[in-house]
């Protein structure tokens, strides 16, 4: 198969292009200096001269606070550059998969999300996101919306100046005796490898839809501090911050966690327990 990706140097990007790779397809990274998926006519020649069967989608403004403040960037990219891919996987008959997030619901719920809650999203990054998974769920004849949650890879997350959670804790354990964490935001922390793995399983069942895929289980980000300390044997004071300490001026929701239930329906869950894909982060990075 031949397997573009958009955002292909971004964190996830960079592992759905190894992935697809050696499992033996030809892939085409396209970074953003290469393809906006904000320009229409730029897309359609891109894809005109390299001719995906499957395209996945990984670029997005997904800085909430960059969200908050730029919100008509935001739509632009996460609601009608999705539209663009969705209009010529439809034109030039490719796959597209298109990644989207645990922020369109609210985190009212209090036990796993699954594909049919109604989403509600309470600020522009899930607001621009759900518009995106819109766009190609009407769209998109043949389309997976992939909802994933709490990235962190061995590549660097671009938007979030090149680091993730864990690499923060374990710098702020090197320099501090006591480092703070809030406990009050319950989430499902996912490696990106085993995301990349699961995109390459769903590509051969032709299934089209909406699914969550995240690693399975849940933890508040202490918890997943906790974890991160003991698997590394930091030795460091872990504190719960008061919920105010590092309080955002972005409303985001208290309880994203995702069951991956359509996935479990057609019995192609591959995605393990959170601290096994933590495992096999820390031995990749080799603390
Ligand atoms: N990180 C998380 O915790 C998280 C959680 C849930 C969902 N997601 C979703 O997961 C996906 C991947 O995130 P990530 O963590 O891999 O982020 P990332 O490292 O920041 O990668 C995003 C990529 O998108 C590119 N990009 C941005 N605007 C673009 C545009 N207009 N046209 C083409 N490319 C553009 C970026 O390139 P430049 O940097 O060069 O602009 C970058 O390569 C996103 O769809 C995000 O919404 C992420």
């Amino acid at each position: 198969m031949r397997v573009a990706v958009t955002g292909a140097n971004g964190q996830l990007g960079c592992d759905i292009c190894t992935a697809f790779s050696d499992s033996g397809h030809e892939v085409i990274p396209l970074n953003h200096d290469a393809l906006d998926i904000t320009d229409f006519n730029l897309a359609r020649t891109k894809f005109e001269q390299t001719k995906p069967q499957v395209l996945v989608n990984t670029a997005a403004l997904h800085n909430v606070e960059a969200c908050e403040t730029m919100p008509l960037k935001a739509f632009e990219v996460n609601g009608v550059g999705a539209r663009n891919l969705a209009l010529l996987a439809n034109e030039l008959d490719f796959v597209l998969f298109h990644i989207s997030t645990d922020y369109v619901f609210d985190g009212k719920k209090k036990t796993p999300y699954i594909e049919t809650d109604c989403p509600f999203p309470i600020n522009v990054y899930g607001n621009s996101k759900l518009c995106g998974e819109n766009f190609v769920r009407v769209t998109a004849k043949k389309h997976f919306v992939v909802r994933v949650s709490g990235l962190y890879g061995t590549n660097p997350c671009r938007a979030k100046s090149g680091t993730n959670f864990v690499q923060l804790m374990l710098r702020l354990a090197k320099e501090r005796k006591e480092v703070r964490v809030v406990d009050d935001e319950i989430l499902t922390p996912t490696f990106t490898e085993d995301i990349a793995q699961q995109i390459v399983v769903l590509s051969k069942v032709e299934k089209y839809g909406l699914y969550h895929v995240t690693a399975q289980g849940s933890c508040s980000w202490y918890t997943f501090a906790a974890k991160v300390f003991e698997l590394t044997g930091a030795k460091v004071n872990l504190l719960v911050a008061d919920p105010t300490e590092f309080a955002s001026k972005v409303a985001r929701p208290k309880y994203s966690v995702l069951e991956n239930s359509n996935l479990k329906a057609l019995n192609v869950d591959i995605m393990p327990h959170w601290e096994e894909g933590l495992r096999k982060y820390l031995k990749k990075i080799d603390v």
